[in-house]
């Protein structure tokens, strides 16, 4: 049972370029995202509101909003991780944000400077911010197949964390971490049942270094689909070790049916040792394409906006399928 239309949440200009050794400039970063937008995709998380010091790939955020605020046809999320940047973000044009977090106490630290309570007291004053002007919170729950599940495990509080951190988009470390092992199923589902009570729209559940097989994705998702409904959630896999298409065909054959990926498969956390890029667009559209089911995203635009950033970062694509479509 896959479903007919699924929505691809593109994030190569965040997730790709907040990981590139040289700061691609301005303009390339519009011209991205514009040409992304031109494809099709109906949300593209366009920069992140942190601090420069930490990520200077992205500190031209604002520049980067401003020049976006006619584009039509897609939504531009971007990521906030406290209140300075959930203004900043406001003022320069988003209308929609993103928070982050991790329920490992190391990871949340390297990342964002924080303890988990701490993050969880910021949170809430986004969450709080972005509810008195409507916002659309989407939740990012990271589960790193390993970090999270053991603190999960013991910390009841830093479930709490996560849950707000979620009512953007993400959860961290839904899967596993490199120090702290496998995270248990029905920790991952009592993490995302609070995300979702606390009224995220949308919950992502982001494998941060691409660890997951179907072996550990399934009893994951199995969980979470029996206190979440299914269609506020996502997945979002990176490919390490080129597991991403099998966990989302298995997410879509679960009933998933918002997938995030990126652009010729750019990708990383600065933070996260050992994250690779996110599971290609181009890669996820062929597969969809093969299968019947709807996208509205034109391959052979999306090709030319893979070719546009990967001659601009002067790389092969990371993306199989368009490699081998730019041959043809
Ligand atoms: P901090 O250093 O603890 O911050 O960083 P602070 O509050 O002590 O402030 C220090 C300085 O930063 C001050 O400036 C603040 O004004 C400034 P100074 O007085 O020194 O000149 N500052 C800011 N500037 C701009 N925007 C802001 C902001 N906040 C403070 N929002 C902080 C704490 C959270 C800011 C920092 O750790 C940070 O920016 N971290 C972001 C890390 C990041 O972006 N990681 C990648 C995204 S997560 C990811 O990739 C995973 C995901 O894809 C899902 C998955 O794969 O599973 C989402
Ligand atoms: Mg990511």
């Amino acid at each position: 049972r896959i479903p007919e239309y699924v929505k691809i949440v593109e994030v190569g200009p965040r997730d790709g370029l907040q990981n590139e050794k040289d700061i691609v400039p301005t303009d390339v970063k519009i011209q991205l995202i514009k040409m992304l937008a031109a494809s099709g995709l109906p949300v593209v998380e366009a920069t992140s509101f942190v601090s420069p010091k930490w990520v200077p790939q992205l500190a031209d955020a604002k520049f980067v909003m401003e020049a976006i605020q006619d584009l039509q046809g897609a939504k531009f999320p971007v990521l906030t991780p406290n209140v300075k940047g959930f203004e900043a973000a406001i003022a320069a044009g988003a209308k929609e944000v993103a928070i982050f977090a991790s329920a490992s106490e190391s990871f949340s630290k390297s990342n964002i400077n924080c303890s988990i309570q701490e993050s969880l007291v910021r949170y809430r004053e986004v969450a709080l911010a972005a509810g008195k002007l409507s916002l659309p919170v989407r939740g990012c729950a990271h589960f790193l197949f390993i970090y999270i599940a053991v603190v999960l495990a013991n910390k009841t509080n830093h479930l709490k964390w996560l849950i707000l951190e979620n009512m953007h988009r993400y959860i961290s470390c839904v899967v596993g971490c490199p120090v702290e092992g496998a995270i248990a199923p029905s920790q991952v589902a009592y993490v995302a049942k609070e995300l979702c009570s606390m009224g995220c729209y949308e919950i992502s559940l982001g494998d941060t270094i691409g660890v997951g097989t179907p072996g550990t994705v399934i009893p994951m998702l199995e969980a979470v689909i029996k206190v979440v409904p299914i269609e506020k959630l996502a997945v979002h896999f990176h490919d390490t070790y080129g597991q991403a298409l099998a966990n989302i065909l298995i997410s879509l054959q679960m009933g998933i049916s918002t997938v995030d990926s990126s652009i010729a498969g750019l990708g990383g956390c600065p933070y996260a040792k050992g994250a690779s890029g996110n599971v290609a667009t181009e890669d996820v559209v062929y597969m969809l394409n093969g299968l019947g089911v709807k996208t509205n995203v034109d391959i052979q635009k999306l090709l030319v906006a893979g070719d546009f950033i990967s001659k601009h970062l002067r790389r092969p694509s990371g993306s199989k399928a368009a490699t081998a479509l730019m041959k043809t």
